[in-house]
């Protein structure tokens, strides 16, 4: 009697653990940008050719991963744990220009940190091309 309630202590816990561990890995998964980046100022809001360099730039770097279309699906990415964002969906377009300009600057994981590669400009610029992407 007394070890069958050991056992049954023993994999309650084991239950407990796991549970623990996978909310925190599903949590790590969630990339918030701060809050302050919210207030950054896109300087090339709604400027047609801004967005037309910004495709320029998507089609021949961000598309590997994200796919010409922005969904995802592009080669470079398939093998990732995480896999490369989907741009034309509402928990990306939701995102304030702020956000993902951070996003772009610093990376994380197999997202690369634009902030050397591009400049400021050409950051801005993408972030209009992606907007457009929210129709497809
Ligand atoms: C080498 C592959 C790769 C390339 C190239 C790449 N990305 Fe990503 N990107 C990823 C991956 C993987 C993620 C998911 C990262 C995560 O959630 O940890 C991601 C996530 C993002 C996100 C965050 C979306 C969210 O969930 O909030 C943005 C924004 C983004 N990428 C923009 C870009 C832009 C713009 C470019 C081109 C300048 C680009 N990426 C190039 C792999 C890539």
């Amino acid at each position: 009697m007394k070890s069958s309630i050991n056992k049954l202590i023993k994999t309650m816990s084991l239950v407990v653990i796991l549970l623990v561990f996978y909310s925190f890995t599903f949590q790590s998964n969630e990339w918030l940008a701060p809050a302050e980046s919210n207030k950054f100022d896109n300087p090339l809001k709604d400027d047609g050719k801004a967005l037309a360099k910004g495709k320029k730039i998507y089609y021949q770097i961000c598309a590997t991963c994200h796919g010409r279309t922005g969904i995802g699906n592009g080669p470079g990415g398939t093998a990732f744990t995480i896999k490369p964002a989907d741009h034309t969906s509402e928990k990306v377009q939701s995102q304030s220009d702020g956000a993902l300009y951070w996003k772009i600057t610093n990376g994380r994981g197999d997202m690369p940190s634009y902030n050397s590669l591009l400049s400021k400009t050409q950051r801005w610029q993408v972030i209009e091309f992606m907007r457009s992407l929210k129709k497809n």
